[in-house]
């Protein structure tokens, strides 16, 4: 096996075009849909001071006449929250513990913690806002709660139908190391109530309900979490499928979701429950790092760390000796409510939902949060430059890089942001002429960073930045060099980090989810990964440079094939290509970018497929995107040197092998494949 020149040590993934696309259908609904705000009932009690109800020891009740929030106490427990017509939106059946809660998962053996607490505190109380505290300090006796000091903080303000949920978690230096996987905020809403979701303007849909996913009402599909509703109470849903990742979506785009009542037959009016994240400065994993949302339950979840879509490779591991300390949040459980004499009540709750989600965000950072570990905006900095690309094999002049993802996140190698848990992290998008000005960023210590959509590789600035309170700091221009080597012989998909250009088979007409049923969301169908076996059953995908289609004849994931019921072989993807000429001394680039890798192997031979393998990316990755629907998990970028003596004049072969088999869902997903000549 011969010697890889580099292995540009990458990671990252994307959305770009569809997303700003996205994004910017979002602003214009917003601006150009003023909702009439006396169609959302708002009750006339806008003006109530905000009050605090401590006589009974055991819950502490915060009401500012358009919401009243009841906390089991000390846990912190979120136990009611009466709203419009409803006088609890949390499923009541529920034990206490399991209606709004902050949870995680840590430890060797994934240990649950509920993050239950021991102090109650009234941090502010005035008329115009209430902010309370439930707190603990670890205790080294307590085997079953994660090495931590929890301090939950919930907000109500004067005029806010909703609550403010932050979290401050700490972990002294001599606490001793342990894992945190997965920490989030979680709602488990009136289950009798609320059957509508929305994720999105096209992501919206009546669901199932809890009880449909029992196992005499479905069918239990290639892993738990998704079933095919064989029988379920509302029969219009029967043979559909179910999935909670089917609902994901990345951070950057992760502003808004949740749930919306059936109307009450008597005032015919209905409640929205919404969870608003006004910033990701405090997700895990960066913008492009995909989480669930809402799901059956009814659940509405606020996720601020997990290993979803990322893996082992996520860095969860938190050293003794090391402080940490990290306020996640706040987020907006925001509630409104309308009645269905208006025409279209979805829609009205849905769009004052999203007006409100464009308040919070254009309100961040928050002026109103009295915790000292909350940077207000006189407390946070803003970083400008403009990013240049040099690459002269694609153009002698200097490009700017437009659109380019830019961001502030803990110091790192290139691209170690996609992997980061620990770390607060700012993006930004650069305009047309790659010019960018990160807002409000916390003081601390960071690396700039940055990948540019139809460039291969990531980009890190050698300059260890540390923010201090302070107006600006400019950056001036950058310039990213992407990796490469010799000129562009041939190419394969769009450097972006995904594979969503790829080919993506139709859904089995069985197994379909109808919330993916726009065309940028079908990727999300269930059970696309099989259909190769269909398509391929003959033999694997072959690819011939200047003829074929990379978006009808590269499947959108390299999977094995099934042989049987449990059996599956590994699959040879072939690439054809012709060369007028090879240059035997010089060395040329296969330029490699997968988008995800879930216990897979690629080994890469040229010309001869029972040749040695001249590289292996070997046992790689455990994102698991391909079960989970997303189009992405993990970026990796391998840059394969090849001496010009492995091609010859005339066609030649580069054969692609995925050889591991850890189940159905071993394999990758290619974001963009080139080959380079010798440098010229
Ligand atoms: C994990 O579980 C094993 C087996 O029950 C036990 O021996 C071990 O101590 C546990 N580890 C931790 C960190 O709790
Ligand atoms: C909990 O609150 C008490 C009282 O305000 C405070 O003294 C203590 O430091 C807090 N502990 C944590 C872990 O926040
Ligand atoms: C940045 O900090 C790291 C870790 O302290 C150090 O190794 C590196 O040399 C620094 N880089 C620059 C450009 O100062
Ligand atoms: C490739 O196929 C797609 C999908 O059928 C089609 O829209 C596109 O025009 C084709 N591109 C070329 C270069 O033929
Ligand atoms: C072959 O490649 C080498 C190394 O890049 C270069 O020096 C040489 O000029 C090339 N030969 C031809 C004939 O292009
Ligand atoms: C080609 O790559 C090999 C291995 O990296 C290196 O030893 C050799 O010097 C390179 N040859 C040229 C002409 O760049």
């Amino acid at each position: 096996m011969e010697k890889v020149a580099k292995r540009s040590h990458l990671k990252q993934f994307s959305f770009m075009l569809i997303m700003i696309i996205e994004l910017s259908l979002f602003l214009h609904s917003v601006s150009s849909q003023e909702i009439p705000s006396r169609k959302i009932l708002k009750q006339d009690t806008n003006s109530n001071a905000v009050r605090l109800e401590t006589s009974n020891p055991d819950t502490v009740i915060v009401d500012n006449g358009l919401v009243q929030v009841t906390f089991e106490n000390p846990s912190g427990y979120l136990i009611g929250i009466k709203h419009g017509n409803l006088d609890n939106v949390l499923e009541t059946r529920n034990k206490h513990s399991n209606r709004g809660y902050w949870d995680l998962v840590w430890g060797d053996n994934s240990t649950y913690d509920k993050m239950e607490t021991e102090h109650f505190n009234v941090i502010t109380q005035t008329d115009d806002l209430v902010e309370i505290s439930f707190n603990k300090t670890w205790n080294s006796h307590d085997r079953n709660s994660a090495p931590l000091n929890i301090d939950k903080r919930f907000i109500v303000r004067r005029g806010v139908p909703g609550i403010y949920a932050y979290a401050i978690l700490e972990r002294e230096q001599n606490f001793p190391s342990a894992e945190m996987y997965q920490i989030r905020l979680a709602f488990k809403l009136l289950g009798d109530k609320f059957h509508y979701m929305a994720l999105s303007d096209t992501r919206q849909r009546v669901m199932p309900t809890g009880v449909d996913r029992n196992t005499d009402r479905s069918q239990v599909l290639a892993f738990k979490e998704a079933v095919l509703l064989t029988n379920p109470i509302n029969p219009d849903l029967r043979g559909e499928v179910d999935d909670k990742y089917q609902y994901s979506r990345e951070n950057k785009d992760n502003k808004l979701h949740g749930w919306i009542s059936d109307s009450d037959k008597e005032d015919r009016s209905a409640v929205g429950f919404w969870i608003i994240t006004p910033s990701n400065e405090f997700i895990a994993g960066g913008p492009h790092k995909q989480e669930l949302t809402s799901h059956v339950g009814p659940t509405a979840l606020a996720m601020f760390s997990s290993t979803h879509y990322a893996g082992r490779d996520m860095d969860t591991y938190y050293e003794q000796g090391k402080h940490w300390k990290k306020v996640l949040g706040p987020v907006l459980i925001y509630l409104n409510s309308a009645s269905t004499k208006d025409s279209d009540v979805r829609k009205t709750l849905w769009e004052d939902a999203k007006q409100q989600s464009s308040k919070e965000v254009a309100s961040w950072p928050y002026n109103f949060i009295r915790s000292d570990d909350y940077p207000s905006a006189q407390g946070r900095r803003t970083v400008r430059g403009q990013l240049i690309v040099r690459d002269r094999y694609m153009k002698n002049k200097l490009m700017q890089a437009h659109s380019a993802f830019v961001g502030l996140a803990p110091p790192g190698e290139a691209g170690s942001w996609q992997e980061n848990a620990k770390g607060y992290q700012f993006w930004t998008q650069t305009d047309r002429k790659g010019r960018f000005e990160i807002n409000h960023v916390r003081p601390g210590d960071y690396n700039l960073y940055a990948w540019v959509h139809g460039f291969i590789g990531d980009f890190k600035l050698d300059l260890n930045i540390t923010i201090k309170p302070g107006n600006k700091m400019e950056l001036g221009t950058i310039v990213y060099d992407p990796p490469r080597n010799g000129p562009t012989l041939w190419e394969i998909g769009v450097p972006d980090r995904k594979a969503a250009e790829f080919f993506i088979p139709d859904p089995y007409p069985s197994l379909m989810n109808p919330i993916c049923n726009a065309p940028e969301d079908r990727y999300r169908q269930y059970g696309l990964w099989d259909r190769y076996s269909d398509i391929y059953r003959h033999g694997d995908v072959v690819y011939t440079v200047g003829k074929s289609n990379h978006s009808k004849d590269w499947f959108f994931a390299h999977v094995l094939r099934h042989t049987g019921k449990n059996t599956r072989e590994p699959t040879t993807w072939q690439i054809k290509f012709n060369l007028d000429n090879v240059n035997d001394t010089g060395n040329y680039t296969l330029q490699l970018a997968l988008a995800s890798a879930t216990f897979a192997e690629i080994q890469v031979r040229f010309n001869d497929p029972y040749s040695l393998e001249h590289f292996s990316t070997r046992l790689i990755g455990s994102d698991n995107a391909i079960a989970r629907h997303g189009i992405h998990g993990l970026y990796r970028l391998y840059s394969i040197v090849v001496p010009g003596y492995r091609f010859r004049k005339g066609q030649n072969t580069i054969f692609l092998t995925q050889t591991r088999d850890a189940g159905t869902f071993s394999g990758v997903m290619y974001d963009y494949i080139r080959l380079e000549g010798p440098a010229v």
